[in-house]
């Protein structure tokens, strides 16, 4: 198993991930990113917008508000059934998630008299009472019911009231698509297991509103797409599954859902949801917006409310399995070394370009000219301080999977060698051919 102590102590180390505002004593459940780490997850959102929105038609991209009316999650059934289970432990106060402490995540539940107690110190438990997982808070100065307003916990509604905007502006014909990536909020009562539970993340949710007759086969055709989307980032087949929720199991709005799984560090866990959430939400709208929410279809001569297919998928969870994936330690000359083997079109770092030595002028001139040229098309950084040795190992343990080497031979013939992270060999090639060396390399 890999050791995710010491992946998240990298990560940290090289400006992936902070845990937040920890000069305060830090903030549970909260975290930053840092430059590499903003680099990695741009690339993520990017690549999902290209084969989810970009790369079909009939799928629009909008960006709605955080901030929503008490109405909107009156409607959406979030104020309802938005809730978990909490129990407290009457002596060391430690709060568990009740599903979680009968699922047996803190170790066994031993019971004293009938009564289960805490797994952690054995003193006696409180009820379970139930706990809305929305941030709430007030606009404008009053705090009264009518100023209520939520921090949204998915992006999904933002696309469900903003269904007839995009309709009469866009003029879309059923099947078709609303997406969007953007931040939600939950006040998760343990978050744990770095960036898998955690109370502020972005999510990427596509809505893709079809016939209702024709919902169960686009819901077959998204849970298909979306496996193999990880596939295709690179992801190892066996670290995926895929989990079909027993009826019992499905939230409120939904009719069927399937998880994908990923193999975290703790286990499989779900990593997306595709949902079929049926017309609830479009229905739901409509009722308590008085704005009629419906679709007229032009060949049936008929209207009705579409049915909705969503893969939804946390951005920061997504990027916590990359890391996994692709962490990787081996041993170079008989020297430990410890890698990201991230696809080109992932690292956060395409490319580096680096003087041979860093005390000859003219390899550094050469070197940062070759630099300043690439910066325009590729994430390029340049580096000379330190042994070559050194520097290699720097960018493979931030994932670079190339680097650019000017040596004495490119003063005489203008060509360098490309040094492969995996590989770590080196071939010559004239720098005139770098570019789309490097373009059909990144490709995705
Ligand atoms: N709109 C549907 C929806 O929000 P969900 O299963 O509650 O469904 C979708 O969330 C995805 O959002 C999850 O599969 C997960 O990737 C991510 N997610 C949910 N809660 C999260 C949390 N507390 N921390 C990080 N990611 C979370």
């Amino acid at each position: 198993m890999k050791d995710l102590e010491k992946i998240i102590s990298i990560l940290k180390q090289r400006g992936f991930v902070f845990p937040s505002q920890e000069i305060y004593g830090g903030f549970k459940g909260v975290y930053d990113y840092g430059p590499l780490g903003v680099l990695l997850k741009n690339k993520i959102k990017n690549l999902w917008i290209k084969d989810v929105v970009f790369r079909r038609e009939n799928i629009f991209l909008i960006e709605s508000s955080i901030l929503g009316l008490r109405k909107v999650y009156e409607a959406s059934g979030h104020l309802e059934h938005f809730h978990d289970l909490l129990i407290e432990c009457r002596s060391c106060h430690q709060r568990f998630r009740a599903d979680h402490l009968f699922e047996g995540e803190y170790g066994e539940v031993s019971y004293r008299e009938g009564k289960a107690l805490c797994p952690l110190c054995q003193g006696e438990l409180t009820e379970a009472r139930t706990f809305n997982l929305m941030f709430k808070t007030y606009i404008g100065p009053v705090e009264e019911l009518a100023s209520e307003a939520y921090l949204r916990p998915e992006t999904a509604q933002g696309m469900f009231y903003n269904f007839k905007n995009v309709l009469n502006s866009m003029r879309p014909k059923l099947p078709f698509g609303i997406a969007q990536i953007g931040k939600a909020f939950r006040n998760e009562i343990t978050p744990k297991n770095f960036l898998f539970r955690i109370r502020e993340f972005e999510q990427m949710e596509l809505e893709f509103f079809v016939k209702p007759e024709e919902a169960p086969k686009w819901f077959e055709y998204w849970v298909e797409e979306r496996f193999n989307w990880y596939l295709k980032l690179g992801f190892k087949k066996e670290n995926l599954k895929k989990y079909v929720y027993p009826k019992e199991e499905l939230a409120h709005y939904s009719d069927a859902t399937v998880d994908i799984y990923y193999n975290y560090p703790f286990g499989f866990k779900e990593l997306e949801g595709i949902a079929n959430r049926t017309n609830y939400d479009l229905k739901r709208h409509s009722e308590y917006s008085g704005e009629d929410l419906s679709y007229f279809d032009e060949e049936k001569k008929e209207r009705y409310y579409p049915y909705v297919i969503e893969p939804s998928v946390g951005v920061d969870r997504l990027l916590f399995a990359v890391f996994v994936e692709f962490y990787d330690e081996d041993e170079i000359d008989g020297e430990k070394r410890n890698v990201f083997r991230f696809p080109p079109f992932l690292a956060p770092i395409e490319v580096c370009v680096l003087p041979l030595l860093s005390n000859r002028e003219n390899l550094v001139k050469k070197a940062e000219e070759v630099y300043k040229d690439l910066k325009d098309d590729f994430i390029c950084v340049y580096d000379d301080s330190g042994s070559i040795g050194k520097r290699y190992r720097r960018q493979d343990e931030i994932g670079t999977p190339f680097c650019l080497t000017i040596d004495f031979q490119t003063l005489e013939d203008n060509t360098l060698t490309i040094r492969d992270r995996d590989t770590t060999k080196q071939e010559r090639i004239k720098i005139e051919e770098v570019k789309d060396y490097l373009r059909e390399k990144l490709k995705f």
